[in-house]
């Protein structure tokens, strides 16, 4: 299989720009500039290498660099931003501060020709960010386009097959950035495009029908759309060997611990265990109010009824995670600090005897996988469900979790999922449900003094979920749905919309 390398300086698009060649059906990968070497590069034979911007100049002393010997490995390379001004810092160009020059956001773009550049008209509109420029080229390259303020908007040795851009093609506001890339990949690097989704489920299908035959398979299915696929995928290759544990902690939402099941054990036939651990789970949070302490308690009770579960089955040969690839990339960048502490499954293979981990979709990121997931023919509201966070509801319930907050949150977050739903807004938003609060307040139903819980509701508009916009909802709908929660659930007397982006508040109450 033909292979880019996305070499990582740090730069906040080096995901973006993975995807980018991927929707081009090359197939991309994302490794830390210090986290390979020259040789590896010769030894993986990549079609080509793109560099990525960073946060850095070339020339801060902390600033990443890397060996020039890249450079003639003969493999063609798109430097990107700090890549750009990377790749003509090693190949001895000069870089220089642009002052009050510096360029950010949309600006008009002029080209010369350049196979980079083939099929694009001269004057177009591209994305800048930077306020480093490259003041002299190095020997041996041109300049192939400009801006009204930056004289070297991109370069290239074209004999070397080096290029560098200062904008960033990858990010939608360049107009012809699809193209640019489009140019890189094929006309430059020569690659034929054998990046298919489904010639990736077939193909990891045969694999696991060989590799797996005749063993005993263990995966942990939430009901999202990584283990819902991983397991599809599993089940296509080995059948009945493949045993799905589904614990429902009874935090779930409106009918959805029963759709889980009615889709995986009926429609698809898979072998699950559903276990039914809503009195454990609510027993353990009994009197938890602290939002960290819920989480905790929450991982460690789902650990806890996975081993229990795990030692009825017994010793397994393989154990599947529902890793996905922007779980497994090593970015360049430093860690970031802990806001809340998220539940996933990866403390399993503590507690389950196995002799080999299977991740099936390490390689994919979120919307191949959902590719995937549409070519097994899973239902479109698993494949394109919203995000569900691991401790489910109860990050929704503000205070002490209990039977009846939940059952309330249940019935309002149900009415308001399907009011956006009638109104055929899901694509206006990102993620979108209900919180309870511990809040009651006074209102009049039914000309007698109420007096009931406050219901929140949160539609935020994101890419990443890093950051978060709050979703613009028409008014109408916002008041049906407030309407209908305060009719429909007696306890309930008052509804608020959420008005906060992320940062400073969080897409999540807890
Ligand atoms: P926050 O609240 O951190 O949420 O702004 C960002 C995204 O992450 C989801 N989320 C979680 N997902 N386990 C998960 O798998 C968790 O513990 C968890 N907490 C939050 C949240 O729903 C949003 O999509």
């Amino acid at each position: 299989m033909e292979k880019i390398l996305v070499l990582d300086f740090g730069g906040q698009y080096n995901q973006l720009i993975a995807r980018r060649v991927r929707e081009h059906h090359v197939y991309a990968e994302i490794r830390s500039y210090d986290k390979i070497s020259v040789d590896e590069i010769k030894k993986e034979a990549y079609k080509g290498i793109i560099f990525t911007g960073g946060p850095n100049s070339v020339y801060d002393e902390s600033s990443p660099h890397y060996d020039k010997k890249i450079l003639e490995l003969g493999i063609p390379v798109l430097g990107i931003c700090y890549g750009d001004q990377l790749m003509a810092y090693m190949a001895h160009g000069e870089i220089c501060s642009a002052g009050a020059l510096g360029e950010y956001g949309k600006i008009k773009l002029y080209v010369k020709k350049s196979e980079l550049f083939d099929g694009i008209p001269n004057e177009s509109v591209c994305w800048m960010s930077h306020t480093d420029y490259i003041k002299k080229l190095p020997e041996g390259f041109e300049i192939t386009a400009y801006t009204d303020s930056c004289p070297c908007a991109a370069m290239e040795n074209g004999k070397k097959k080096l290029y560098g851009v200062q904008f960033h093609p990858e990010v939608t506001h360049t107009e012809y950035g699809k193209r640019i890339l489009y140019n890189f990949l094929y006309l430059i690097c020569g690659c034929m495009g054998d990046w298919k989704m489904s010639s990736f489920a077939d193909g990891r299908i045969e694999e696991y029908k060989k590799k797996f035959k005749g063993k005993k398979v263990l995966c942990a299915l939430s009901g999202g759309v990584d283990s819902s696929v991983a397991a599809v995928l599993l089940h296509k290759a080995i059948g009945d060997n493949l045993i799905c544990v589904f614990v429902d902690h009874g935090l779930l939402r409106k009918d959805e611990g029963d759709f889980v099941e009615k889709t995986f054990s009926g429609r698809f036939g898979l072998n699950l265990i559903r276990v039914n651990a809503e009195e454990r789970f609510l027993s353990r949070l009994k009197g938890v109010t602290e939002p960290e302490e819920k989480r905790k308690i929450i991982g460690e009770e789902f650990i806890r009824v996975f081993e229990d579960e795990a030692k009825k089955i017994g010793k397994v040969d393989i154990l599947v995670q529902g890793t996905i690839y922007p779980d497994v990339i090593e970015s360049g960048k430093g860690d970031a600090s802990v806001i809340k502490s998220h539940h996933n499954v990866g403390a399993l293979p503590d507690v389950v005897d196995f002799d080999e981990i299977a991740e099936p979709l390490r390689d994919l990121f979120k919307d191949e996988v959902r590719e995937v997931g549409t070519q097994l023919e899973i239902p479109n509201e698993l494949v394109w469900r919203q995000p569900f966070p691991g401790p489910g509801l109860a990050v929704r319930v503000i205070g002490e979790i209990t039977k009846e907050k939940l059952d309330i949150l249940r019935e309002a977050d149900a009415i308001f999922r399907e009011e956006i739903a009638r109104a055929h807004l899901e694509k206006m938003t990102s993620q979108y449900f209900a919180v309870i609060t511990d809040l009651k307040s006074v209102g009049v139903k039914g000309d007698a003094r109420a007096y009931g819980y406050t219901v929140v509701l949160r539609a935020v508009t994101t890419d990443d979920f890093m950051t978060a916009d709050w979703t613009k909802l028409p008014y109408e709908l916002l008041e049906r749905a407030s309407n209908r929660i305060t009719n429909e659930i007696s306890s309930v007397t008052r509804v608020v919309y959420d008005i906060t982006s992320k940062p400073p508040a969080t897409v999540e109450w807890e």
